[in-house]
C-alpha cells in the first residue's frame, strides 16, 4: 500500500492505470475510518483494479464555529483498516496544497444544497461538492463510491457528476449501523456513555416513523408529529430539524410514498448527529 501526500504525484499515479485500461475505485473520506467506510472499500475492492482512499479533513466544509479543530484523528489506525480492506493508494493531501494562497474557485449545486443540512450548515455542501470535484480531478477515478448516511451529499455529488459531465460513475451505499442501530459515524467518538445511549432517540424515531408508514400511515403530519415526540422524550436531544422530503428532489411534501425520505439532525451535548431513512426502503 502507497501512501501519497503530494497532489502531483497523485496525478502521475493516476494516469498509468487509465492508459493500461485499469479501472480506479476511489472512497474519499475524512478518516477516523469505521465499519461505514469499509463497507464503502470493501465494495470499492470488488469494482476497481486499483483503489484509492483519501482522507482529508477538508477545512472549507466545517463552518466558523464547527468541530474543524477536534474532529477526531488517528492515521496509524485508518492505514492498518485501509490495509485490511486491500487499499492501494492512500491519498492524504494536506491544506496548505488543496488551498494555496489565492485559492477562489468553487462548484455548487444550487438547490439540492439549500435544505436540511444547507440550511443548519450554509456553504457546507459547496465546500463537499469543491473538494470532491477536485479529488476526482486529482484521483480521475472511474467509480467513486459514497455511503447514503450521508444522504443529502450523496445527491448533491450525483448532481454535480451529471451536471458537468464528470466520467466517474457514483456508487450509494447502505448505512451501516452499531449493533444497537445508530449509524456509524467517527463523531460518535464525541459522545459520553449517557450521551451514546441518548443518541439512541434518532433510530428509535426513524423506527416508529417506519412502523406507521408500515402500517399504511401516510399523513406528513402525523408521521411529523409521532416522530419529534420519540425524540422529545429525551431530555438531552434538541432537535436541529426533522423533515420528510421527496427522496430525489428533497422538496417537502404533505403525502409520504415509498420514495419518501425521512432526514434527521439532532444535537446530544455538543455532537451533532444526523441519521435517515427511505420510508419504503427495505432494510
Ligand atoms: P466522512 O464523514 O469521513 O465519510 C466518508 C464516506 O463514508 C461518505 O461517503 C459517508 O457517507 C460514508 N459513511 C460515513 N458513515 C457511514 C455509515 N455509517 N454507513 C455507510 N457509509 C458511511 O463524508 C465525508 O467524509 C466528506 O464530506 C467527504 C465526502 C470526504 C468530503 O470531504
Amino acid at each position: 500500500m502507497k501512501i501519497i501526500n503530494n497532489i502531483v504525484h497523485m496525478q502521475a499515479l493516476a494516469i498509468a492505470p487509465e492508459r493500461e485500461g485499469r479501472r480506479i475505485a476511489f472512497v474519499p473520506t475524512m478518516g477516523f475510518l469505521h465499519e461505514g467506510h469499509a463497507s464503502l472499500l470493501r465494495e470499492g475492492r470488488t469494482r476497481g483494479d486499483v483503489l484509492v482512499l483519501s482522507i482529508f479533513v477538508n477545512p472549507i466544509q466545517f463552518g466558523k464555529n464547527e468541530d474543524l479543530d477536534r474532529y477526531p484523528r488517528d492515521m496509524e489506525r485508518d492505514c492498518q483498516i485501509a490495509e485490511a480492506c486491500g487499499v492501494d493508494i492512500v491519498f492524504i493531501p494536506t491544506a496548505e496544497e488543496m488551498y494555496p494562497p489565492g485559492f477562489q474557485a468553487g462548484v455548487a449545486v444550487r438547490d439540492l444544497s439549500l435544505p436540511l443540512c444547507g440550511t443548519s450548515r450554509p456553504g457546507h455542501f459547496d465546500g463537499v461538492a469543491t473538494v470532491v470535484a477536485k479529488l476526482f480531478n486529482i484521483v480521475r477515478p472511474d467509480v467513486a463510491l459514497f455511503g447514503s448516511k450521508d444522504y443529502q451529499q450523496l445527491a448533491v455529488i450525483r448532481r454535480m457528476t451529471a451536471d458537468l459531465n464528470m466520467p466517474v460513475e457514483i456508487v450509494g451505499m447502505p448505512i451501516v449501523r452499531e449493533a444497537d442501530g445508530i449509524a456509524m459515524s467517527s463523531r460518535n467518538a464525541y459522545l459520553s456513555p449517557l450521551e451514546r445511549q441518548s443518541a439512541l432517540c434518532l433510530i428509535q424515531a426513524i423506527r416508529r416513523a417506519r412502523e406507521l408508514f408500515a402500517a399504511g400511515e401516510r399523513s406528513i403530519a402525523v408521521l411529523m408529529k409521532e416522530t419529534v415526540s420519540v425524540i422529545g422524550q429525551d431530555a438531552t436531544a434538541v432537535i436541529d430539524y426533522v423533515e420528510f422530503r421527496d427522496g430525489s428532489t428533497l422538496q417537502e411534501l404533505e403525502v409520504a410514498d415509498d420514495s419518501t425520505l425521512l432526514a434527521l439532525a439532532v444535537t446530544i451535548g455538543k455532537t451533532r448527529l444526523i441519521d435517515n431513512t427511505v420510508l419504503g426502503e427495505k432494510l
